[in-house]
């Protein structure tokens, strides 16, 4: 029978620096195969976030890098994002990603508390690892407004749909964990394994949305700008958050 690898998953400091270079590549290569967009980070900005003790990165037994997320704070610390989540290709879809995830935000609710923690994916499977951790989907404006935030966007090659949309729209699904007001993590996983098929079209049929005006652009030669209606009010509904096209 084979045997299951084992993963070391530690807090990440000034002894790692010199995995930032690979993971930024991997970080790259992984957005291009996948052709979705990725707000770019630099080797230096991974290992500042190495230095600060904002970041998971594991290893397996032998001490090959396996992966890899951090933490940024946003609006004064109101806002929390564990972004950059990445596993290297040969470790892929053993539960690795599970676990990074799973430390992460146990170090961003022992670091930032009061903190509203948030994420940006296009991936279904982070939705599923979101879920099990108590995020629910939300529209945009219940994320932060720091404008150093969305301006982290820019490198991704959504960015032009994300400002048609207003920022309140785009590619991603954003997911939000609110210590004050959330699901428990066994409903909001029970919601996932109920929906998740029909998460995965309203995913396709929003992407088809969002990118049908580019294309009309595109074939006609002016730009396509559809305002999308945000009252800004909260509801408490999973599916709400998909249909702001
Ligand atoms: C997305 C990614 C982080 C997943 O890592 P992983 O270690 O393979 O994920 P896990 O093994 O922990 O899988 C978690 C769950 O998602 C599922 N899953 C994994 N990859 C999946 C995929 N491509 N499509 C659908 N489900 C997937 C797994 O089956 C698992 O579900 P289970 O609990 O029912 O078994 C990894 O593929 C990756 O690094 N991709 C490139 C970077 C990226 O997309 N980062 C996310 C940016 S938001």
């Amino acid at each position: 029978m084979e045997q299951q690898q084992q993963f070391k998953i530690l807090i990440a400091d000034a002894t790692h620096q010199d995995f930032a270079q690979i993971i930024v590549d991997e970080m790259e290569s992984s957005a291009k195969a996948r052709g979705t967009g990725i707000a770019k980070r630099s080797p230096d900005y991974i290992k500042e976030k190495m230095r600060e003790g904002k970041a998971v990165i594991a290893f397996t037994e032998d001490g090959i890098w396996a992966g890899f997320c951090y933490i940024e704070t946003w609006s004064h610390g109101e806002y929390v994002a564990n972004s950059g989540l990445i596993v290297s290709p040969p470790f892929r879809k053993s539960g690795l990603a599970k676990l990074i995830k799973k430390n992460i935000f146990q170090l961003s609710r022992k670091t930032y508390p009061e903190s509203k923690i948030f994420g940006l994916t296009t991936g279904l499977a982070v939705m599923k690892i979101n879920s099990e951790l108590g995020y629910e989907p939300v529209t945009y404006s219940e994320l932060t407004q720091d404008e150093n935030f969305w301006a982290g966007c820019k490198s991704c090659v959504n960015y032009e749909i994300l400002m048609s949309k207003d920022r309140k729209n785009c590619m991603c699904t954003a997911m939000l964990y609110d210590p004050k007001d959330h699901y428990e993590p066994e409903e909001t996983t029970q919601d996932f394994k109920k929906h998740s098929k029909l998460y995965e079209r309203f995913m396709r049929i929003k992407q088809w949305k969002l990118l049908a005006p580019f294309m009309k652009h595109h074939a006609e030669g002016h730009e396509g700008s559809a305002k999308s209606a945000n009252n800004g009010v909260r509801h408490k509904s999973f599916f709400h958050s998909f249909f702001h096209f």
